[in-house]
């Protein structure tokens, strides 16, 4: 994970029954830990620190384990991600299109750099891995909204219109 100007607080107690909840939740099933992180990091937008220990008693592994499945999988984020989420594809198909310039100009309008949040906390910018349009790429992703064929002038036009006045640049 890049650089973030916000540090993670300690968690709180109804974010510490969320992890909780995940863990209960799929503590029993095969293969447990990937469906757990996920579901902790759809509860919270993140996997902090204070989960690992929990989740790694409850599946009898090492610390160094679950840590190392949230570091291998770029998806994870440990600590909180900015208000809005700009993810650009960077996989094969959207690198043809121009997903390199997309991402850098982003990086350029935002203020921003990739796997970083901005330091007033308004949005992360996270290079992923296939948004499941590559037959329209370069695809992007703004919250829980896909996008395809983006030029750089339609990401302006995106972000302008996803952060609030106040958080636009
Ligand atoms: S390669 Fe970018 S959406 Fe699949």
């Amino acid at each position: 994970m890049g650089p973030s100007a916000m540090k993670p607080l300690p968690l709180k107690a109804p974010d510490l029954s969320k992890v909780a909840e995940a863990i209960a939740a799929h503590r029993d099933q095969p293969g447990a830990l990937l469906p757990l992180l996920h579901a902790v990091q759809d509860a919270l937008g993140y996997v902090p620190s204070e989960a690992v220990p929990m989740i790694a008693r409850a599946l009898d592994l090492s610390r160094a384990e679950v840590h190392g499945v949230i570091s291998y999988y770029h998806f994870f984020r440990s600590e909180p991600p900015g208000r809005q989420v700009v993810q650009i594809c960077r996989a094969e198909a959207c690198q043809a299109c121009g997903a390199e310039e997309l991402l850098a100009h982003a990086e350029r309008v935002l203020g921003c750099a990739r796997h970083g949040t901005r330091a007033d906390g308004a949005v992360t910018l996270e290079p992923v891995y296939c948004l499941g349009l590559c037959a329209s790429s370069p695809a992007v992703q703004i919250g829980a909204k896909l996008h395809a064929r983006v030029t750089p002038e339609r990401l302006e036009q995106l972000l302008a219109e996803s952060l609030t006045d106040a958080e636009a640049v």
